[in-house]
């Protein structure tokens, strides 16, 4: 067995609050593997900490379906924010037909197609450069004509550690440079800024980001009438400074007189679900590849593009417990490895794992490479009771295959 002593990806950026007890219990003895559980309470929680937030800072908060999309819940999250933010015409209609309230929008750039789409389902559409504005605007008018234009920008400020998740990194292609808009113009009909730079970031960094684009677009706010400090806010994070958010948007608010908007993903879905796995079977030298019913690559991708270790109920680092394992994947891709964990118990063929925060950036991100099987959607209700909404068969692989 592993001892350990190599370096380790770093956790999860937020502590991981695991369901409680008799939660676990009821999720284990009502789920086959692997599954995604979402657990209500948690998601309940969540939403209560950013209607108290949406109070004190005055903001519009939306949640991103990008990062967050709990199908089965998507009710409750009806009415307890101002709407969400969609990146593409079904992220759009998904949010106009279960969350209601504003509906945003903002992709790169848009086809032709696309663009109608959006048009007919949005409150907001924000384009990434003004050509697009110049291209776009007076098309989706004439789909919408209360339809709200913005223009997304660089800040040229970067707060992010890892250049995959860092949209404020020199050469990113996403947001307008002050430079280019100086040049170009507010394109007619733009009516807000937006910008996104921040990744499971806190108060301080937004705070430092905000100088960043005030000092370089401030110049067109009197033309405005609201900006949009994208997600990435860990607002739901234990530890995070909310009063720091407060103080920060309420000021901006009043400084300016615009209508501030947040759009987390993450911070809305932060552990409000887990991922159950089975071993299927414990290979190699003296058993240490335990080889789960999930993949890192088909069902976490985060895992390896971060990357990060996601936390695993009960187990430790490698060698910290008296048994080590790497917990392997379910696909042919020799880096489909979720870590090396240590645990109590030696594992056996049929234990189940439980996989924490695996709410967000999940569900939304999985494929069915190797014709893995999705993992079963289920919800932990408040009620105690554990039902299985949703699960994935042969269609669902064969239908995607064309
Ligand atoms: C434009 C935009 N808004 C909001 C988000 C949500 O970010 P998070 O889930 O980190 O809050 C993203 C994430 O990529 C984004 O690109």
């Amino acid at each position: 067995m592993n001892g350990g002593g190599e370096e380790l990806p770093p956790g999860p950026a937020a502590p991981v609050r695991f369901p409680r007890a008799e939660e676990r219990e009821a999720i284990l003895g009502a789920v086959r593997t692997p599954a995604f559980v979402l657990v209500e309470r948690q998601l309940g929680e969540n939403l209560t900490l950013l209607g108290r937030l949406r109070e004190q800072t005055g903001a519009r908060l939306l949640l991103a379906l990008k990062g967050y999309a709990p199908g089965p819940l998507l009710g409750s999250i009806r009415g307890a924010l101002d709407g969400a933010t969609a990146s593409s015409p079904h992220e759009a209609r998904l949010a106009r037909e279960e969350i209601g309230g504003e509906v945003h929008g903002y992709a790169p750039a848009y086809g032709r197609e696309d663009l109608l789409a959006m048009a007919g389902l949005c409150d907001h559409l924000v384009f990434n450069s003004p050509g697009q504005a110049r291209r776009w605007v007076d098309r989706a008018q004439g789909v919408s004509p209360a339809l709200a234009f913005g223009l997304r920008v660089h800040p040229e400020h970067s707060e992010g550690q890892t250049p995959l998740y860092d949209p404020g990194g020199p050469d990113s292609r996403l947001g307008t440079r002050a430079a280019e808009l100086a040049v170009e113009g507010l394109p007619e009909g733009v009516s807000g800024l937006h910008f996104h730079t921040l990744c499971e970031q806190d108060a301080d960094a937004l705070e430092r980001t905000l100088v960043a684009f005030e000092d370089r677009f401030a110049r067109w706010f009197p033309r405005l009438s609201w900006v949009n400090f994208g997600g990435g806010h860990h607002l739901t994070r234990e530890g995070y400074d909310r009063e720091r958010l407060v103080r920060i948007v309420r000021s901006f608010c009043e400084r300016t007189g615009l209508t501030v908007y947040l759009e987390p993903g993450e911070a809305v879905g932060l552990n409000t679900g887990v991922l159950v796995a089975s071993v299927l079977d414990l290979a190699g030298p003296g058993g240490r590849y335990a080889i789960l019913d999930t993949s890192a690559t088909a069902h976490l991708p985060d895992v390896l593009e971060m990357p990060y270790r996601p936390e695993v109920f009960g187990a430790g680092r490698p060698g910290e417990k008296a048994y080590t394992y790497q917990l392997g994947g379910l696909t042919c891709l020799a880096g489909d490895v979720l870590g090396d964990y240590s645990f109590d118990r030696p594992l056996a063929v049929g234990d189940r794992l439980l996989f924490g925060d695996m709410g967000h950036y999940t569900m939304v991100k999985t494929t069915t490479f190797n014709g893995v099987r999705l993992p079963d959607i289920a919800v932990l209700g408040e009620d105690g009771n554990c039902r299985t909404t949703r699960t994935f068969d042969y269609r669902t692989f064969r239908e995607r295959l064309g």
